[in-house]
């Protein structure tokens, strides 16, 4: 019997995890069906009761419920807990343990840039949010030598770095002291929302950057946001959003199946469908 799978959040129709994720099960031979769920706030209790009580396999979480979530959880991982937030839920047994696949996908989607070489990188975040708290975690585990957060708001920041500091050291920053000292990083990531849906903003300027920087945006619409043009007009390595996406997917899709979908595969999809 095909077993559910589906995503929770309000908006939803634009979700393109149903896409990727219904193809990989296609084409992996598993009897699997996987769904947008639109959800209102006060519903998420029994929408996620609900998909215990029918056998489903799991479920990804997305805005604005990734903390909202968590009291429905059964279990959490360590590092779901760590970061506060839950991305994907797998259901076994009929219990539910969440888990935050977003950082560790963001890692992931880096490492091909970088060779690996994590050691002895000076990270820049910008952005004080949820993605930017999984984004920080997930990269202090990687034996980088520091790590900066910029945000508008500087208590969100220090807050990121008071819970989830693993002996990396970092600075907090006021975006216009980031714009100031550029050049010391080897990799920025934007996380803020500045620039989603909009090609005429950016969080800051890029003008002060060093050649060859590997600039990351998380957002993937517009592919090319303000922010990744400028880094590329400064001689920056850029990435965007698309691959951050499909790897936290990627990982979700594993822990459900067990087995590694085809990224590539994914990547042209979610590029395609844009596209579109
Ligand atoms: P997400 O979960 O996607 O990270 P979020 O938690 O709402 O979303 O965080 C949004 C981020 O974008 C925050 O870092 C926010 O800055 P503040 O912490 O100061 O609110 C940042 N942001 C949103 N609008 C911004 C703007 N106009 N200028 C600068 N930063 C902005």
């Amino acid at each position: 019997m095909k077993k559910l799978y589906g995503v929770l959040g309000n908006p939803i129709e634009h979700s393109m995890s149903p896409l990727i994720h219904n193809d990989a099960f296609k084409r992996n031979g598993i009897e699997g069906d996987y769904l947008p769920f639109l959800v209102e706030g006060a519903a998420l209790g029994k929408a996620v009761e609900g998909l215990k009580a029918i056998g489903a396999g799991g479920f990804n979480v997305t805005v604005p419920f990734k903390e909202s979530v968590i009291p429905y959880m059964d279990a959490l991982d360590p590092f779901a807990k760590e970061v506060g937030a839950v991305n994907t839920a797998v259901i076994k047994d009929g219990l539910i343990t969440g888990y935050n696949t977003d950082g560790p996908g963001f890692v992931r989607s880096l490492a091909p840039l970088i060779n690996g070489q994590f050691a002895g990188k000076r990270v820049l975040i910008i952005g004080g949010g949820g993605a930017a708290r999984g984004i920080y975690c997930a990269m202090a585990k990687t034996g980088i030598e520091r790590m900066d957060i910029a945000n508008r708001t500087l208590s969100a920041a220090s807050q990121i770095v008071a819970d989830c500091h693993d002996g990396t050291p970092s600075s907090v920053l006021s975006l216009e002291e980031a714009e100031k000292s550029l050049a010391i990083y080897d990799i920025i990531i934007q996380t803020t929302s500045v620039g989603l849906s909009s090609l005429h903003e950016s969080p800051i300027s890029l003008m002060g950057i060093k050649e060859k920087t590997v600039v990351c945006d998380i957002i993937y619409n517009p592919l090319k946001t303000k922010f990744l043009r400028e880094a590329e007009n400064n001689g920056a390595i850029i990435q965007t959003g698309v691959d951050m996406f499909v790897q936290q997917a990627a990982l979700a899709f594993e822990l459900w199946t067990g087995i590694s979908p085809d990224c590539e595969r994914m990547r042209q999809l979610v590029l395609e469908n844009l596209g579109g």
